[in-house]
């Protein structure tokens, strides 16, 4: 069906409804809960659970959609960073090519003049934590900004798995019974190290709104690396968040750094052999300003 699509106008109040219904009707992200009014409500507001900080940094946040027959076909969100003017495309929501690029346009002229400009470089409140555009996922969108002179980095790896109580790379009782569980930093989250609180093997793990497991962190210390702490680690952390109530576990791993001392490819390897699945890779994207 041909759209109108040419215009792009500023988002009003009376948008709402119309704007949750388009963010639900993308085709959903695994492991990601699906969107609601409260979390586009804090999307507009310009707050978000995760990155806060950079959502704080931000002035003249702007939203502008693509009407189509009384819905929307399409919205951009946009800001400026408060501390070195760098201007942001926060994000898109829509998949057709000509909409997509519509927007692309119509946010890139609505940064003029800033010093650069970024495109996914954080999370936003309509996710948890998803800190760059899922590529695979969002093809289009991945492409028009390419097509714009935006240039991509692979940040992270996001990946994901079922969980459930019979899951055979749980922990058994008596490896559950070498850990230590200790609070975390962050509110609903958890340390889990070597009995007696030694760090030679810790995972933090947490559990996100959704109710869905995250590991936010595994490490093992060089000299214990290669004889099976991390997967036992890792392995109580799962059965952690079993006893929580998750059903599925995220994690993201940063991938922006191969071959330096933070190439991730054993976490991957480990992760992969725990049962995760690669979802996707998140990329963030910057031009010169304009
Ligand atoms: C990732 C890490 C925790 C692995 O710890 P570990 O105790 O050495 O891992 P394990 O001995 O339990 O290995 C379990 C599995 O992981 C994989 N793995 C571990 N090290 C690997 C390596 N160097 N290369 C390839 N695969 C590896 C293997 O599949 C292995 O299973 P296998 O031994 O049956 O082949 C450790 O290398 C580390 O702390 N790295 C730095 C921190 C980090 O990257 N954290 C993840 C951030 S997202």
């Amino acid at each position: 069906m041909a759209m109108q699509t040419s215009t792009v106008r500023p988002y009003a109040e009376s948008d709402f409804a119309q704007l949750v219904e388009l963010l639900r009707q993308r085709a959903p992200i695994p492991g990601q809960p699906r969107v609601s009014s409260e979390m586009v409500q804090a999307a507009l507001n310009g707050t978000s659970p995760i990155d806060g900080g950079w959502w704080a940094e931000l002035t003249n946040l702007r939203h502008l959609v693509v009407p189509d027959n009384g819905n929307l076909a399409g919205a951009v969100a946009v800001g400026t960073s408060k501390a070195d003017g760098a201007g942001y495309l926060l994000w898109l929501a829509a998949d057709d090519n000509e909409v997509v690029e519509t927007l692309v346009d119509a946010a890139v002229s609505a940064l003029e003049g800033t010093s650069v400009q970024r495109a996914f470089s954080f999370a936003t409140a309509l996710d948890e934590g998803l800190e760059g555009l899922p590529v695979r996922l969002r093809p289009v969108v991945h492409q028009a900004l390419l097509s714009r002179g935006f240039a991509g980095e692979d940040m992270w790896v996001y990946m994901r798995r079922d969980l459930t109580a019979t899951d055979s790379m749980l922990a058994d009782d008596d490896l559950v019974a070498a850990f230590t569980v200790s609070d975390g930093e962050d509110p609903q989250s958890w340390r889990i190290t070597a009995d007696g609180g030694a760090d030679e093997g810790v995972v933090v793990i947490g559990l996100l709104p959704s109710g869905t497991g995250i590991v936010e962190w595994l490490h093992v210390d060089d000299a214990h690396r290669g004889r099976g702490l991390g997967k036992a680690v890792l392995s109580v952390g799962l059965r952690h968040l079993v006893s929580l109530g998750a059903t599925e576990a995220i994690l993201y791993v940063d991938h922006d750094a191969p071959e330096t001392e933070r190439d991730r490819a054993a976490a991957l390897a480990l992760y992969e052999a725990a049962g995760f699945e690669v979802v996707d890779h998140l990329h963030s994207y910057e031009r010169p300003g304009s």
